[in-house]
């Protein structure tokens, strides 16, 4: 099979790196997303299983098989998110479309351990120029539940556009949830790149001192 453009990719800004996902993620991205129920829970979709189940670390093979496949397959660029060298979360580009949309959604998490160092608003950031320069896509897409304070303030960060209100969007967390839609298309960074717009990034924590 082709190559898919773009994929697989190391992105990375100071103690920040974007990367694809790896079978000895499973411990530990397990034991974050335990620890992260009532944290990440308001925001993933919904599963007839059990946060513990779909989060087991007997889990992760299968899950990282299909995140791997999708990459290769181009229909998604799925990142791992490491700070400091330690994995805090995830970022998916999914919904890869070439052709004449040439569009994706993007959807991320991190451990709320780490919230508030703008951790989210630098990968987002570096994803949106990615897709833009070496994926060869037009438009990246962000949908948030309308309550979702932190993720709306991750795009304002950025300067997405809001694009609409979309009804009963998304199957989330047991129900048909309303989203907001934000966009960027690549007209809007000519001369410059979506990184430039975001602030620096804290130094990374001694993991030890945190746990
Ligand atoms: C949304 C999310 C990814 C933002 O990530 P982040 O790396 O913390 O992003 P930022 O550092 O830019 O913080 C964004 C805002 O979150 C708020 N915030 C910061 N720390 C927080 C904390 N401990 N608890 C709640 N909100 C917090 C602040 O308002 C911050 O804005 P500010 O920097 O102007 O103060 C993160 O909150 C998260 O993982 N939430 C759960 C999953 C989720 O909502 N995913 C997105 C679905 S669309």
């Amino acid at each position: 099979m082709a190559k898919s453009p773009g994929w697989p990719a190391e992105l990375t800004a100071g103690p920040l790196v974007l990367r694809a996902p790896r079978l000895r993620d499973g411990r530990l991205w397990s034991e974050i997303r335990i620890r992260n129920e009532y944290w990440l829970a308001p925001w993933e979709p919904s599963s007839p299983l059990t946060w513990g189940e779909r989060n087991a670390v007997s889990a992760w093979p299968a899950l990282h098989s299909a995140l791997k496949a999708a990459g290769r397959h181009g229909t998604m660029l799925p990142f791992m998110i490491d700070y400091g060298g330690r994995l805090v979360g995830q970022m998916n580009v999914s919904n890869v479309v070439h052709g004449a949309l040439r569009s994706c959604t993007v959807g991320y998490w991190v451990d709320g351990s780490v919230a508030g160092r703008n951790i989210t608003p630098t990968a987002l950031a570096l994803v949106i120029d990615h897709c833009f320069a070496q994926v060869g896509l037009h438009r990246v897409e962000v949908d948030i539940r309308p309550e979702n304070a932190p993720s709306l303030r991750v795009v304002e960060k950025l300067g997405l556009r809001r694009e609409g209100y979309y009804e009963r969007f998304l199957d989330i967390d047991g129900g048909w949830r309303d989203h907001v839609a934000f966009a960027v298309t690549v007209e809007e960074l000519v001369g410059t790149r979506m990184v430039a717009r975001v602030g620096a990034l804290p130094p990374a924590p001694t993991w030890r001192s945190m746990r």
